[in-house]
């Protein structure tokens, strides 16, 4: 082989290699998300749940965490909002489901079943309006009570949320949707 042949032979297999790999890298880009989707693996499905220490949490307030991307609001409620939520007649619900992913879907909206604990003190649920997405102020708009404590407000458009997250004016037509959650020890919440 002279030098010529041999310096071809080695950029052919240069450019083969080369094409070859773009090709991989972009075959590795399109299937990835669809793996991704339909057979989530361990670090994905670990991301899919996380542990909330709510132990600093005070009465009449909220934090907002994060989880898979969105906003989630767990709030830890006075004796007034909890009373206010439950004495609301449930003909007056705009959304009469509970939507609440730990109930059957088709449990209805009382706040029993949108809270967390039976006495109603914690209630979860995601931040996003169900009208067109936006994150809804909390102690805010007209099921807030008394000195603006409880309820929440999507200035987007005008939604109004009761102390028990659920729809009662404007144009979200429901509820708050309530995610997975349960307390794993006294002072934390495990979504999803
Ligand atoms: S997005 Fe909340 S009222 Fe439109």
């Amino acid at each position: 082989m002279s030098n010529a042949e041999h310096h071809e032979g080695t950029r052919r297999d240069f450019l083969y290699y080369a094409t070859a790999g773009a090709g991989a890298v972009a075959t590795g880009a399109a299937v990835w998300p669809l793996v991704n989707q339909m057979n989530p693996s361990a670090d994905v499905l670990a991301l899919s749940s996380i542990r909330v220490d709510v132990s600093g949490v005070a009465e009449g307030s909220q934090i907002t965490v994060k989880w898979l991307g969105k906003p989630v609001f767990i709030r830890r409620r006075t004796a007034e909002e909890i009373e206010a939520a439950r004495s609301v007649d449930l003909g007056d619900l705009v959304d009469p489901v509970a939507r609440n992913a730990n109930l059957d879907g088709s449990a209805e909206a009382t706040d029993e079943n949108r809270a967390m604990d039976e006495a109603g003190e914690w209630l979860v649920q995601m931040g996003v309006c169900t009208h067109l997405g936006c994150v809804p102020l909390g102690n805010a708009g007209d099921y807030a009570l008394d000195g603006g404590v409880g309820g929440w407000f999507c200035p987007c458009h005008g939604s109004h949320y009761d102390t028990s997250g659920r729809i009662r004016k404007g144009p979200a037509p429901q509820n708050l949707p309530v995610p997975p959650a349960e307390f794993v020890d006294e002072t934390t919440i495990l979504l999803g």
